[in-house]
């Protein structure tokens, strides 16, 4: 989509198979939804001025029960940026009734009145399911616990598009928190499902391995993959460099031995393919030092940017018909 008229979007959009559901999975995401959403994130990227006012009189409640800096951010700055309105509850649910006891069901149904889309992040495995079969306007997952962050793949695939030559083989290293980390748990599933000229490489301490199902789900690809406790820096295209996520340990010294297992630093970047990339979710405690930054290979900044079109596309998709 080159000339952004409005006839000419309006034609785009009847290719459109998002419009009024949810977003709880990448499961969902078929090929030819990545196709539509990647080529409206492009679109959207070159010039948005086109699609500035698609969203106005829409109003998106962000309700986050977990921190959030970008996924937040980036889905206000999208719904404003299309012309829609936001209900931010993103400064902690301890300044809404959940501080009082109101149950999460309550929560959503009340949201669903003022509402014409919830993006939702919650500390549990499962919830954004549960508040997309209370309600009848679509939720969009913005993380359940250690479970999925499907809008999170989508930009970091959308990424990969920009910033890899797909036609080779890639091997792919996956490093850190693979247990507990959400963003590699969606991009390993939206990975399987859009390329099969690909290779795994799983690179984590032995108590944060990738849960069996996903590697079952792998394995039902007929995708390769290997898991390890050492970190190669010069066969892997791609990395994608996880924090260690507190957050989700019961025993703080178990934590603290193993934050700090891999750094990739100046040294490292010596080893790795000049054509390849260091991507990370953000946000990094350590795990990459900022000297990596102004490296051609760093592009965790790009993909942040990226989040923002993304989002866009979503929202549109989700909300434009
Ligand atoms: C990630 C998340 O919340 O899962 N952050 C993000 O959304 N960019 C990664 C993380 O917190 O480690």
């Amino acid at each position: 989509m080159t000339d952004k008229n409005q006839e000419d979007i309006k034609q785009f959009f009847k290719q459109n198979r998002m419009f009024g559901g949810d977003v709880i999975s990448v499961s969902q995401f078929e090929s030819l939804t990545i196709k539509f959403l990647y080529d409206l994130f492009i679109s959207l990227k070159n010039d948005s001025s086109e699609y500035s006012k698609l969203l106005k009189n829409k109003v998106m409640t962000a309700l986050f029960y977990e921190p959030s800096t970008r996924t937040s951010a980036s889905f206000i700055s999208a719904m404003s940026r299309l012309g829609g309105s936001v209900i931010p509850i993103t400064q902690g649910v301890h300044y809404s009734s959940v501080s009082k006891g109101e149950s999460f069901e309550d929560t959503i149904k009340t949201l669903e009145c003022y509402s014409d889309v919830i993006v939702l992040r919650h500390p549990e495995i499962g919830s954004a399911k549960i508040a997309a079969d209370i309600t009848t306007i679509p939720i969009v997952n913005a993380g359940d616990g250690a479970g999925e962050h499907p809008t999170q793949a989508l930009l970091d695939v959308f990424t990969i598009f920009e910033e890899v030559d797909c036609t080779k083989e890639l091997t792919i290293a996956f490093v850190g928190d693979l247990r507990f980390g959400r963003t590699v748990h969606s991009l390993v599933r939206l990975l399987c499902k859009l390329s099969t000229n690909i290779k795994f490489t799983f690179v984590s301490p032995e108590v944060l391995r990738m849960p069996t199902n996903i590697l079952d789900e792998i394995r039902g690809y007929n995708i390769k993959y290997d898991e390890t406790s050492v970190l190669n820096l010069d066969i892997p295209d791609i990395f994608y460099i996880t924090r260690i996520q507190k957050e989700r340990f019961t025993d703080e010294d178990q934590y603290n031995k193993l934050k700090g297992t891999y750094i990739i630093t100046r040294n490292s970047l010596v080893d790795m393919k000049q054509s390849a990339i260091i991507m990370h979710p953000l946000p990094r405690v350590g795990e990459i030092h900022p000297e990596v930054d102004e490296d051609h290979r760093a592009v965790y900044f790009r993909q942040v940017k990226n989040g923002l079109y993304a989002r866009m596309a979503l929202l549109l998709a989700v909300l434009h018909g």
